[in-house]
Protein backbone atom coordinates (compact mmCIF):
# COMPACT_ATOMS: atom_id res chain seq x y z
CA UNK A 1 0.00 0.00 0.00
CA UNK A 2 1.34 3.16 -1.09
CA UNK A 3 1.33 6.76 0.70
CA UNK A 4 -1.34 8.10 -1.95
CA UNK A 5 -3.58 4.61 -1.39
CA UNK A 6 -7.20 4.99 -0.81
CA UNK A 7 -10.11 2.14 -0.19
CA UNK A 8 -13.33 2.68 -1.84
CA UNK A 9 -16.00 0.63 -0.70
CA UNK A 10 -13.75 -2.34 -0.45
CA UNK A 11 -11.23 -1.93 -3.16
CA UNK A 12 -8.00 -0.49 -2.95
CA UNK A 13 -7.07 2.41 -5.06
CA UNK A 14 -2.96 3.43 -5.62
CA UNK A 15 -4.85 7.10 -5.47
CA UNK A 16 -7.99 9.13 -5.14
CA UNK A 17 -7.55 10.56 -8.69
CA UNK A 18 -10.79 9.45 -10.25
CA UNK A 19 -11.77 11.70 -13.73
CA UNK A 20 -15.65 12.02 -13.61
CA UNK A 21 -17.87 10.84 -15.84
CA UNK A 22 -18.36 12.68 -18.73
CA UNK A 23 -15.14 14.13 -18.93
CA UNK A 24 -13.46 11.05 -19.79
CA UNK A 25 -15.52 9.39 -22.11
CA UNK A 26 -15.35 5.57 -21.95
CA UNK A 27 -11.53 5.89 -20.96
CA UNK A 28 -9.80 4.36 -23.74
CA UNK A 29 -9.85 8.02 -25.83
CA UNK A 30 -7.21 9.39 -23.56
CA UNK A 31 -5.12 6.12 -23.41
CA UNK A 32 -2.95 7.62 -26.65
CA UNK A 33 -2.19 10.94 -24.58
CA UNK A 34 -1.00 9.22 -21.42
CA UNK A 35 -0.96 5.64 -19.50
CA UNK A 36 -4.07 5.41 -17.52
CA UNK A 37 -3.44 3.21 -15.53
CA UNK A 38 -1.92 5.31 -13.15
CA UNK A 39 -5.56 6.34 -12.36
CA UNK A 40 -6.78 5.38 -9.18
CA UNK A 41 -9.93 4.44 -11.35
CA UNK A 42 -12.52 6.95 -14.14
CA UNK A 43 -16.57 7.29 -14.04
CA UNK A 44 -17.58 6.70 -17.49
CA UNK A 45 -20.06 8.33 -19.53
CA UNK A 46 -23.30 8.58 -18.19
CA UNK A 47 -25.36 5.75 -19.93
CA UNK A 48 -28.51 4.83 -19.97
CA UNK A 49 -31.02 1.97 -21.09
CA UNK A 50 -31.58 2.86 -24.60
CA UNK A 51 -28.95 5.03 -27.16
CA UNK A 52 -29.34 8.98 -26.61
CA UNK A 53 -28.52 11.86 -28.68
CA UNK A 54 -28.86 14.09 -25.85
CA UNK A 55 -30.09 18.02 -26.29
CA UNK A 56 -29.40 20.18 -29.38
CA UNK A 57 -26.87 22.59 -29.88
CA UNK A 58 -25.13 24.61 -28.60
CA UNK A 59 -25.05 22.41 -25.71
CA UNK A 60 -21.81 23.99 -23.82
CA UNK A 61 -21.57 27.44 -22.49
CA UNK A 62 -17.96 29.52 -21.21
CA UNK A 63 -18.21 31.22 -18.15
CA UNK A 64 -15.98 33.16 -15.32
CA UNK A 65 -14.15 30.04 -13.90
CA UNK A 66 -16.67 27.52 -15.31
CA UNK A 67 -18.35 26.21 -18.27
CA UNK A 68 -22.54 25.50 -18.08
CA UNK A 69 -23.28 22.17 -20.45
CA UNK A 70 -26.55 20.85 -21.21
CA UNK A 71 -25.37 17.88 -23.22
CA UNK A 72 -28.57 15.36 -22.37
CA UNK A 73 -26.85 12.31 -21.50
CA UNK A 74 -25.75 11.60 -24.94
CA UNK A 75 -24.61 7.78 -25.00
CA UNK A 76 -24.81 4.65 -27.24
CA UNK A 77 -26.76 3.04 -24.58
CA UNK A 78 -26.06 0.27 -21.98
CA UNK A 79 -25.32 -3.13 -24.39
CA UNK A 80 -23.14 -1.19 -27.14
CA UNK A 81 -21.49 0.07 -23.47
CA UNK A 82 -20.99 -3.70 -23.27
CA UNK A 83 -20.76 -4.83 -26.19
CA UNK A 84 -17.99 -2.29 -28.11
CA UNK A 85 -16.95 0.08 -24.93
CA UNK A 86 -15.46 -2.21 -22.43
CA UNK A 87 -13.91 -4.64 -24.77
CA UNK A 88 -11.79 -1.60 -26.11
CA UNK A 89 -11.39 -0.68 -22.51
CA UNK A 90 -9.81 -3.64 -21.50
CA UNK A 91 -6.72 -3.76 -23.95
CA UNK A 92 -5.67 -0.26 -22.31
CA UNK A 93 -6.81 -0.19 -18.91
CA UNK A 94 -5.86 -3.47 -16.35
CA UNK A 95 -7.82 -1.76 -13.04
CA UNK A 96 -12.10 -1.97 -12.47
CA UNK A 97 -13.60 0.93 -13.56
CA UNK A 98 -16.56 3.11 -12.36
CA UNK A 99 -19.82 2.33 -13.91
CA UNK A 100 -21.62 5.53 -14.36
CA UNK A 101 -26.03 4.74 -14.81
CA UNK A 102 -28.65 7.25 -15.50
CA UNK A 103 -32.54 6.89 -15.86
CA UNK A 104 -35.86 8.17 -16.00
CA UNK A 105 -37.70 5.83 -14.13
CA UNK A 106 -36.38 2.98 -11.76
CA UNK A 107 -37.33 0.61 -13.65
CA UNK A 108 -34.73 1.85 -16.39
CA UNK A 109 -31.92 2.14 -13.30
CA UNK A 110 -32.84 -1.22 -12.17
CA UNK A 111 -32.47 -2.70 -15.83
CA UNK A 112 -29.27 -0.56 -16.76
CA UNK A 113 -27.65 -1.53 -12.94
CA UNK A 114 -28.53 -5.20 -14.15
CA UNK A 115 -26.76 -4.73 -17.36
CA UNK A 116 -23.57 -3.43 -16.00
CA UNK A 117 -23.89 -5.79 -12.82
CA UNK A 118 -22.66 -8.78 -14.85
CA UNK A 119 -19.42 -7.15 -16.40
CA UNK A 120 -16.04 -8.30 -14.92
CA UNK A 121 -14.23 -5.25 -15.12
CA UNK A 122 -16.91 -2.86 -13.51
CA UNK A 123 -15.75 -2.15 -9.94
CA UNK A 124 -18.32 0.06 -8.88
CA UNK A 125 -21.62 1.26 -10.00
CA UNK A 126 -22.06 5.44 -9.46
CA UNK A 127 -25.70 5.92 -10.02
CA UNK A 128 -26.35 9.47 -11.42
CA UNK A 129 -29.63 10.89 -9.91
CA UNK A 130 -28.37 13.97 -10.39
CA UNK A 131 -28.27 15.14 -14.14
CA UNK A 132 -29.75 18.64 -14.38
CA UNK A 133 -29.96 18.39 -18.26
CA UNK A 134 -33.03 16.27 -19.04
CA UNK A 135 -36.77 16.34 -18.00
CA UNK A 136 -38.80 13.67 -15.65
CA UNK A 137 -35.35 11.64 -14.67
CA UNK A 138 -31.90 12.59 -13.58
CA UNK A 139 -32.48 15.28 -10.93
CA UNK A 140 -35.75 14.28 -10.34
CA UNK A 141 -34.70 11.67 -7.98
CA UNK A 142 -31.80 13.20 -6.40
CA UNK A 143 -33.57 16.20 -5.27
CA UNK A 144 -36.26 14.51 -3.29
CA UNK A 145 -34.83 11.95 -0.13
CA UNK A 146 -37.95 9.56 -0.61
CA UNK A 147 -37.25 8.89 -4.30
CA UNK A 148 -33.33 9.12 -3.97
CA UNK A 149 -34.59 6.31 -1.10
CA UNK A 150 -36.39 4.26 -3.81
CA UNK A 151 -33.86 4.42 -6.57
CA UNK A 152 -30.93 3.15 -3.97
CA UNK A 153 -33.08 0.27 -2.59
CA UNK A 154 -34.14 -1.26 -6.32
CA UNK A 155 -30.55 -0.68 -7.66
CA UNK A 156 -29.19 -2.62 -4.66
CA UNK A 157 -31.51 -5.12 -4.74
CA UNK A 158 -30.44 -5.81 -8.63
CA UNK A 159 -26.37 -6.04 -8.41
CA UNK A 160 -23.53 -7.15 -6.56
CA UNK A 161 -21.60 -4.70 -7.22
CA UNK A 162 -20.82 -1.45 -4.55
CA UNK A 163 -23.30 1.27 -5.47
CA UNK A 164 -22.54 5.15 -5.30
CA UNK A 165 -24.95 7.68 -5.11
CA UNK A 166 -24.01 10.83 -7.44
CA UNK A 167 -26.12 13.61 -5.35
CA UNK A 168 -27.32 17.17 -7.02
CA UNK A 169 -26.06 20.52 -5.01
CA UNK A 170 -29.72 22.01 -6.12
CA UNK A 171 -31.08 21.39 -2.56
CA UNK A 172 -31.39 23.20 0.43
CA UNK A 173 -30.11 20.97 2.42
CA UNK A 174 -28.19 17.55 1.41
CA UNK A 175 -28.04 15.73 4.71
CA UNK A 176 -31.58 14.02 4.65
CA UNK A 177 -31.09 13.07 1.09
CA UNK A 178 -27.67 11.49 1.88
CA UNK A 179 -28.96 9.61 4.89
CA UNK A 180 -32.07 8.19 3.01
CA UNK A 181 -29.71 7.02 0.38
CA UNK A 182 -27.31 5.92 3.10
CA UNK A 183 -30.31 4.33 4.91
CA UNK A 184 -31.94 2.62 1.66
CA UNK A 185 -28.58 0.82 1.44
CA UNK A 186 -26.18 2.95 -0.46
CA UNK A 187 -22.09 2.11 -0.49
CA UNK A 188 -21.26 5.23 -1.22
CA UNK A 189 -22.00 9.04 -2.13
CA UNK A 190 -20.51 10.65 -4.71
CA UNK A 191 -21.29 14.44 -4.46
CA UNK A 192 -21.61 17.69 -6.52
CA UNK A 193 -23.06 17.08 -9.53
CA UNK A 194 -23.41 20.51 -11.65
CA UNK A 195 -25.41 23.61 -10.79
CA UNK A 196 -27.91 24.45 -12.50
CA UNK A 197 -27.31 27.88 -14.31
CA UNK A 198 -28.07 29.69 -17.27
CA UNK A 199 -26.37 32.40 -19.64
CA UNK A 200 -27.93 35.03 -22.53
CA UNK A 201 -26.73 36.01 -25.37
CA UNK A 202 -26.60 39.78 -25.40
CA UNK A 203 -26.54 40.20 -29.52
CA UNK A 204 -29.65 37.56 -29.79
CA UNK A 205 -30.77 38.47 -26.23
CA UNK A 206 -31.62 34.52 -26.83
CA UNK A 207 -30.48 31.92 -23.94
CA UNK A 208 -27.22 30.70 -24.94
CA UNK A 209 -28.47 27.05 -24.22
CA UNK A 210 -30.74 25.89 -26.78
CA UNK A 211 -32.10 23.95 -23.33
CA UNK A 212 -31.93 27.72 -21.90
CA UNK A 213 -30.42 25.71 -18.51
CA UNK A 214 -27.42 23.56 -18.22
CA UNK A 215 -25.15 22.77 -15.11
CA UNK A 216 -21.84 24.94 -13.91
CA UNK A 217 -19.10 23.30 -13.03
CA UNK A 218 -15.68 24.47 -12.99
CA UNK A 219 -13.30 26.17 -10.73
CA UNK A 220 -15.99 28.41 -9.75
CA UNK A 221 -17.95 25.80 -7.78
CA UNK A 222 -15.34 24.35 -5.58
CA UNK A 223 -16.18 26.03 -2.48
CA UNK A 224 -19.92 24.60 -2.88
CA UNK A 225 -18.66 21.37 -3.65
CA UNK A 226 -15.88 21.69 -0.44
CA UNK A 227 -18.91 22.76 1.82
CA UNK A 228 -21.72 19.81 0.62
CA UNK A 229 -18.85 17.05 0.73
CA UNK A 230 -17.82 18.28 4.79
CA UNK A 231 -21.96 18.32 5.49
CA UNK A 232 -22.45 14.81 3.61
CA UNK A 233 -19.02 13.17 5.30
CA UNK A 234 -20.29 14.52 8.48
CA UNK A 235 -23.46 12.64 8.41
CA UNK A 236 -22.85 9.60 6.85
CA UNK A 237 -20.52 6.44 8.09
CA UNK A 238 -20.53 5.38 3.94
CA UNK A 239 -17.09 6.44 2.32
CA UNK A 240 -17.91 10.21 0.36
CA UNK A 241 -16.57 10.58 -3.47
CA UNK A 242 -15.69 14.25 -3.17
CA UNK A 243 -15.83 16.24 -6.59
CA UNK A 244 -16.59 20.03 -8.30
CA UNK A 245 -13.66 22.13 -9.71
CA UNK A 246 -11.14 20.11 -8.29
CA UNK A 247 -7.88 21.07 -10.52
CA UNK A 248 -4.89 20.63 -8.86
CA UNK A 249 -3.41 18.32 -5.86
CA UNK A 250 -4.06 20.98 -3.26
CA UNK A 251 -7.93 20.66 -4.28
CA UNK A 252 -7.52 16.76 -3.79
CA UNK A 253 -6.26 17.27 0.04
CA UNK A 254 -8.77 19.50 0.97
CA UNK A 255 -11.41 17.37 -0.38
CA UNK A 256 -10.12 14.81 1.36
CA UNK A 257 -9.93 17.07 4.59
CA UNK A 258 -13.16 17.55 4.06
CA UNK A 259 -14.23 13.94 4.45
CA UNK A 260 -13.74 12.86 1.01
CA UNK A 261 -12.62 9.29 0.61
CA UNK A 262 -11.24 9.96 -3.15
CA UNK A 263 -11.97 13.03 -5.49
CA UNK A 264 -13.59 13.01 -8.87
CA UNK A 265 -11.54 15.55 -11.36
CA UNK A 266 -14.39 16.67 -14.17
CA UNK A 267 -13.97 19.96 -15.99
CA UNK A 268 -10.14 20.33 -15.60
CA UNK A 269 -10.06 17.52 -17.99
CA UNK A 270 -11.71 19.66 -20.72
CA UNK A 271 -8.97 22.00 -20.41
CA UNK A 272 -6.00 20.09 -19.94
CA UNK A 273 -6.54 16.27 -21.03
CA UNK A 274 -3.26 15.92 -18.73
CA UNK A 275 -5.12 17.00 -15.73
CA UNK A 276 -5.48 14.01 -13.93
CA UNK A 277 -2.12 12.89 -14.77
CA UNK A 278 -0.67 16.11 -13.70
CA UNK A 279 -2.56 16.13 -10.26
CA UNK A 280 -1.41 12.51 -9.43
CA UNK A 281 1.99 13.56 -10.09
CA UNK A 282 1.99 16.61 -7.95
CA UNK A 283 0.56 14.72 -4.97
CA UNK A 284 3.55 13.39 -3.15
CA UNK A 285 5.31 17.19 -3.77
CA UNK A 286 1.86 19.18 -2.34
CA UNK A 287 1.84 16.41 0.39
CA UNK A 288 5.26 17.02 2.02
CA UNK A 289 5.00 20.11 1.48
CA UNK A 290 1.81 20.28 4.13
CA UNK A 291 3.48 17.71 6.27
CA UNK A 292 1.26 14.66 4.98
CA UNK A 293 2.42 11.20 5.00
CA UNK A 294 0.01 9.60 4.09
CA UNK A 295 -3.84 10.49 2.17
CA UNK A 296 -5.61 7.62 4.45
CA UNK A 297 -4.64 9.67 7.87
CA UNK A 298 -6.38 13.12 6.55
CA UNK A 299 -9.57 12.82 6.12
C1 LIG B 1 -25.31 15.51 -19.23
O1 LIG B 1 -25.05 14.60 -20.02
O2 LIG B 1 -26.27 16.29 -19.40
C2 LIG B 1 -24.43 15.74 -18.03
C3 LIG B 1 -24.65 14.67 -17.04
C4 LIG B 1 -24.95 15.18 -15.68
O3 LIG B 1 -24.77 16.37 -15.38
O4 LIG B 1 -25.38 14.39 -14.85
Amino acid sequence: MGRLSVDLCGIELDNPVIPASGTFGYGYEFADLYDINILGTFSFKGTTKEPRFGNPTPRIAECASGMLNSVGLQNPGAEKVVSEELPRLKKVFGKKVMANVSGFSVEEYVETCRILDGQEQVGWIEVNVSCPNVHGGGMSFGTDARAAAEVTAKVKAATEKPIIIKLSPNVTDIVPIARACEDAGADGISLINTLLGMRIDLKTRKPVLKNVTGGLSGPAVFPVALRMVYQTAKAVKIPVVGMGGVASAEDVLEMMLAGATAVEVGAANLVNPYACRDIIRDLPAAMDKYGIKTLKEIR
